[in-house]
């Protein structure tokens, strides 16, 4: 056969091949049997082994692996590969959905991608030129290892982008997920077996296991699959949607999971959330969940991301990760404001890669709904808090010795009177003067968000206390750094920087001092609210409750509170002894820092009740929001006054939101 002939059939073949290849792991379609398509790679191999010069480095033939590397590169990512916020209930799902129409002022429902969440190992894929380049492990997500050369051997990857419209982007990344399917791992496990060697704990971990192999001629033989579900590129080269942007990968050759839902609603995806929990043992591969994805990639983008999760989407977990473990103990917690917490004492045991020794029973009723005694086998799991919880109690399994707990009658710090709050569960500390209670309001008030006193910790909290140095929080003002200094593990240089600290605190901010006083049910939220509403303290201790819950946002569970905190005898001695130490708290800013309005454009028009334009201009600016002078597309928000002029027919026309003062507020509270 003379070369052009053969450079002909070679084309054909690849051509053949690389189409197959993508009927079978793209697909999912295969035209032909697997015999078929081992004698079209076989002449292939014979064909570019006659003609050396016909060969190239992206051949299909080439999945065998190359040769043995040293070691791995490490590469840095990009684009940091995040990772997903959990969710283990359909709950946790609509408050996932709550808190993103929230964030983008969004009413109608919201369209999300679902997708199944693949168990395996995060890769990013690098092409350019139409060609696969470079493959990275996601690593510590901001550097991973280069493992190019064994995931060239992976067949559903292509290696060759193809043709297709809109055309692939000149340079572009995509990030997937490589598993091992469960039938190929089974039979993997049972090779290694047999051969005396140790077999893998999952199919996850084979998976990682090959990844990380330095031949990459025995990582080809393990038959690993791949399904790619985002891309990294410019924004101009993104499509309108995630669900538009899988298809388009699908058409660039580049294997998307078969199981992909656009969901019109939260609704929608709870039901397939339901729907795909029964049926994912029909799959041959592991999936330990669902991603949800808000679907237009424009609000994706607005979205952002906090810390290491994207604020746009959220991984559903079919099974919350449970340990079982042995009750130990049941002991008592007061709180700050008095509430006496039963909190277990466990047998460590390790709960989703770290040590749990304590468990919340939140309260008399739940120990008794759950019949727990001293001694009980449990599983505790951790949910979305911090603090793991006692879910289940193993009654089959007890020994006979298990005791029941009974809650104490007094509080086991102070040693007052514990009471049962009417209509409520919770039980509580009544005595102000607990020393438990104390230490804690003292915490909570040094604390960053309250008047964020540097340096006061939980073991000084605790010596202040003891000592009876601090026997109410104005006390802090009285504070000398001779007497801190002699502290246990307190230098003069760091007793000096706490007396600044405390020094600094008397400029805090009104709403500050009202979250930091502890009064119950009000967080920062609402002291914001009570601080932009009243002027200062002196006008708050005259609030009635009902002047409170008029604000609105305010319900009447913190009007109550509020207005019994300023009505009791011991709150105005405590402010007038706050008063001479010199904490004089100044009013707040329209929203301290924060730019809740950011990236929000306002147009004003017609006569705003009781607030001058050039003051509401201010205020929209110092919360981050910009002012234009005429409506257009780019408008978020028209401010509609009385007499409105022909901008509100303008907004009207271009579907641009018209919004009142009271609406604007709600914004600048909601977006703080
Ligand atoms: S999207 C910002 N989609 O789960 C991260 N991830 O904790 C966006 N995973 O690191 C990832 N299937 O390795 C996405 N359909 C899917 C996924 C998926 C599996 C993995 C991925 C990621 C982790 C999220």
């Amino acid at each position: 056969m003379e070369i052009e002939a053969a450079r002909r059939r070679v084309d054909q073949l690849r051509r053949e091949i690389r189409h197959h290849n993508r009927r079978y792991y793209v697909d999912n379609d295969p035209e032909i049997s697997d015999r078929r398509f081992d004698a079209l790679l076989a002449e292939l191999e014979q064909l570019e082994r006659r003609f050396p010069e016909l060969d190239d480095p992206d051949s299909p033939t080439h999945r065998v692996g190359g040769e043995p590397i040293p070691g791995f590169r490490t590469v840095a990512h990009r684009v940091p590969m995040l990772s997903l916020r959990n969710t283990y209930s359909a709950e946790e799902l609509r408050e996932f959905d709550a808190r993103v129409r929230r964030y983008l002022l969004h009413d109608a429902p919201l369209a999300y991608c679902v997708e199944l969440k693949i168990d395996g190992i995060g890769v990013a894929l690098r092409y350019r030129e139409g060609r696969f380049a470079q493959g990275i492990t996601r690593g510590d997500g901001l550097q991973g290892d280069d493992i190019t050369p064994n995931l060239r051997t992976v067949r559903a990857l292509p290696l060759q982008i193809d043709e297709a419209e809109p055309p692939p982007p000149d340079a572009f990344e995509v990030r997937g997920e490589v598993f091992f399917p469960r039938s190929a791992f089974e039979r993997l496990n049972r090779r290694r077996t047999a051969a005396g060697e140790r077999a893998f704990a999952n199919p996850r971990n084979a998976a990682a296991g090959t990844l990380k192999l330095l031949d990459p001629r025995e990582v080809a033989e393990r038959p690993l699959r791949l399904f790619v579900y985002q891309l990294v590129a410019e924004r101009n080269e993104m499509p309108a949607t995630q669900t538009e942007l899988l298809a388009r990968l699908r058409r660039w050759g580049l294997p998307v999971s078969p199981h992909v839902h656009r969901a019109a609603s939260i609704e929608e995806a709870v039901a397939l959330a339901a729907n795909w929990n029964a049926r994912r043992r029909e799959l041959d591969y592991d999936i330990d969940g669902l991603v949800l994805k808000v679907d237009d990639l424009e609000l994706q983008r607005r979205l952002g991301a906090t810390g290491k999760a994207p604020r746009w989407g959220i991984a559903y977990k079919f099974e919350a990760r449970g340990a079982v473990t042995r009750v130990r103990s049941i002991h008592v917690q007061v709180g700050r404001t008095g509430n006496a917490t039963p909190v277990a004492e466990l047998e460590p045991v390790e709960l989703a890669g770290t040590i749990v020794r304590r468990a919340t029973l939140h309260n008399a009723d739940e120990i008794r709904r759950l019949d727990l005694r001293i001694g009980d086998r449990v599983t505790v799991e951790k949910g979305g808090e911090i603090i793991p919880k006692v879910v289940a109690v193993h009654a089959e399994q007890r020994r006979g010795d298990e005791r029941p707990f009974r809650f104490p009658e007094r509080c086991p710090v102070c040693g007052e009177p514990l009471t049962r709050e009417e209509g409520g569960v919770a039980i509580r500390c009544l005595n102000e003067h607990c020393p438990a209670q104390l230490k804690r309001r003292l915490l909570h008030f040094a604390s960053r968000q309250a008047m964020d006193i540097e340096g006061l910790g939980a073991a000084l909290a605790d010596q202040l206390v003891e000592l009876g140095w601090v026997r109410d929080l104005a006390d802090l003002y009285h504070l000398e750094a001779g007497a801190l200094a002699t502290l246990e593990r307190m230098g003069e240089k760091s007793a000096r920087n706490l007396i600044a600290a405390i020094a600094a605190s008397r400029q805090r901010t009104l709403d500050r001092f009202l979250f930091a006083l502890g009064i119950r049910h009000v967080g920062v939220a609402a002291a914001r609210i009570l601080a932009r509403a009243f002027p200062g303290i002196a006008h708050l201790q005259q609030a009635r409750a009902e002047e409170l819950a008029e604000l609105g946002e305010i319900g009447p569970t913190i009007a109550q509170s509020v207005a019994a905190y300023f009505g009791r005898a011991e709150t105005t001695e405590l402010l007038g002894r706050f008063e001479r130490a010199g904490v004089r708290p100044a009013p707040p800013p329209a929203a301290e820092g924060a730019a809740p309005l950011e990236g929000l454009t306002f147009v004003l028009t017609g006569t705003l009740p009781g607030i001058g334009r050039g003051e509401m201009r201010r205020q929209i600016e110092a919360a981050g929001g910009r002012i234009a002078s005429a409506v257009s597309p780019r408008t978020d928000y028209l401010l509609a006054g009385d007499r409105p002029g022909s901008k509100l027919r303008k907004a009207r026309e271009l579907g641009v939101e018209v919004i009142g003062l009271e609406r604007l507020r709600e914004l600048m509270r909601e977006r703080a």
